[in-house]
């Protein structure tokens, strides 16, 4: 998908890896695929080919990332790419944790060079942004991302009508975003019809109905 895109044609794009297998931390079956270290950075420098100079990207990364000096690596390969900022979603869910436990995501905001302030038109979004998560019940992925922060995001570093990108999908709640948004989305996700099939297994064990989107349009 990235590939069929322009050098220079993306104001936007949400990059959101599996970085581990959902059922080593989660204990749940989830059929997501997990991404190794050269996906990631092969994903990044496509990222970086298409931004438009001064675009953004919001790279999610969790708490083992953002321990070791992954992400610093990766931009030593995509040297266009710089960290302007880092935003923290207090999830006020509490999860499990080693040592403390977890109610929090984590994302390092990219911009492609020349880095450019005036570029992000909202000076109101806090570095701590509070949105509950989403209930299960309610939800088409399990990491799905809080769509009032991307929705925000979206307005403060893109116009109408300019592409905003998200290769690895999974709920497509950036989709949603942009719809609402008047914004042009272009995104993919490899498991999507077996996290249906699953999310749909479970539901009917639980004798729930849940939302499916339509995915072969
Ligand atoms: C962390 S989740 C993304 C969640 C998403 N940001 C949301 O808010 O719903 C990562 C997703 O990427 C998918 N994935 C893994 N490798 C991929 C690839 N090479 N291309 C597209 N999607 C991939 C996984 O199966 C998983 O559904």
């Amino acid at each position: 998908m990235l590939k069929s895109l322009d050098n220079k044609s993306v104001s936007l794009v949400f990059f959101d890896p599996q970085y581990e297998k959902a059922g080593s931390v989660m204990f749940v079956d989830y059929p997501l695929h997990f991404q190794s270290e050269n996906q990631i950075i092969v994903i990044l420098k496509e990222i970086e080919r298409i931004l438009k100079p001064s675009g953004f990207c919001l790279l999610w990364v969790n708490k083992e990332v953002l321990k070791s000096d992954r992400v610093q690596n990766w931009l030593i390969k995509t040297t266009k790419l710089n960290i302007v900022d880092f935003l923290v979603w207090l999830k006020r869910k509490i999860g499990m944790g080693s040592y403390f436990r977890s109610s929090g995501e984590y994302a390092w905001l990219l911009q492609k060079n020349p880095t450019n302030s005036k570029k992000f038109t909202n000076r109101c979004i806090p570095n701590i942004w509070k949105e509950d998560m989403i209930g299960v019940a309610k939800r088409k992925h399990p990491h799905q991302k809080p769509y009032f922060l991307i929705r925000t995001l979206i307005e403060a570093t893109t116009k109408e009508e300019e592409l905003v990108v998200d290769p690895c999908a999974g709920s497509f709640v950036v989709l949603d975003a942009c719809q609402q948004t008047n914004r042009n989305f272009l995104g993919v996700d490899l498991t999507i019809n077996d996290l249906q099939e699953y999310n749909q297994e479970k539901a009917k064990e639980k004798g729930l109905v849940i939302d499916v989107r339509e995915n072969n349009e």
